[in-house]
């Protein structure tokens, strides 16, 4: 759930073309009576008393997973969980009421293959862990809060190479390149477009979700990361130069 100043007071947004493939108790439409307009069938899908209440998670964790790398989801267990497909392999944003003590232990318990890199902080509660079978990426774990993920573009090539490289084995848990620019944490997972991307678009002048659109792609297909793109877009303003319109020439 985000709070935002891009959402009209009293309202909410809520996607409604996710289904229970894609996310725990997605339908929209179950929180809504099935009323329906008598002469059309329109359904009153729009108009709704809604109640909101924080989850208290203690755990939230990003998992990536080969396509084929496992056959069945017991992370879907998790008191939440939304599945976001990417090329090559298939993103889960988890998270749990329930702690978890041992995570080596548990990642045992979820999916096939041995740890092969791991950095763990057990002040924290963060962990990075992934595993490399035959030289093949096979699934990539961060346990912290999404806004700690790298960009995700570079992650999602590595589970397109045949073999990986040692350098890129070696950066696996950086989850970039060294000295590479970080994205930042995606935005739109549609199009893989991280918030620094976003946010330094805006900067150079592209202060609306058309413009953004234009330039990266994002927003521009399920269309859920609106909301946070008009959120950004309130934030920067202040910091955006003009944009001068083209020149044009008449001869
Ligand atoms: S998340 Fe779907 S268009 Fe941005």
């Amino acid at each position: 759930m985000r709070v935002s100043n891009a959402q009209r007071r009293g309202e909410v947004f809520v996607p409604i073309h996710w289904t229970d493939c894609f996310t725990q108790q997605a339908r929209s439409s179950a929180l809504i009576d099935s009323i329906t307009d008598p002469l059309s069938g329109q359904p009153e899908s729009k108009h709704g008393a809604v109640a909101l209440a924080p989850l208290a998670t203690d755990w939230q964790a990003t998992l990536l997973v080969a396509e084929g790398a496992a056959e069945s989801t017991p992370w879907c267990a998790s008191a939440y969980w939304t599945r976001i497909p990417m090329r090559g392999c298939q993103r889960w944003q988890l998270a749990n009421t329930q702690s978890v003590d041992d995570w080596l232990a548990q990642l045992r318990t979820w999916l096939p293959g041995d740890v092969s890199v791991v950095s763990q902080d057990p002040t924290n509660g963060r962990l990075r862990a992934a595993c490399v079978e035959n030289g093949q990426l096979r699934w990539w774990l961060m346990v912290g809060p999404p806004n700690e993920l790298p960009g995700l573009a570079w992650l999602e090539a590595r589970f397109n190479e045949t073999v990986l490289s040692d350098t890129h084995r070696r950066r696996l848990l950086a989850g970039c390149d060294d000295g590479a620019a970080d994205t930042g944490p995606v935005v739109c997972s549609c199009h893989q477009v991280g918030q620094t991307t976003i946010v330094n678009a805006i900067r150079e002048g592209d202060t609306s979700v058309e413009a953004l659109g234009a330039r990266l792609a994002c927003g521009t297909q399920c269309g859920s990361c609106i909301p946070e793109l008009k959120s950004l877009i309130e934030e920067e303003r202040p910091n955006a130069r003009t944009k001068q319109p083209l020149a044009t020439e008449v001869v």
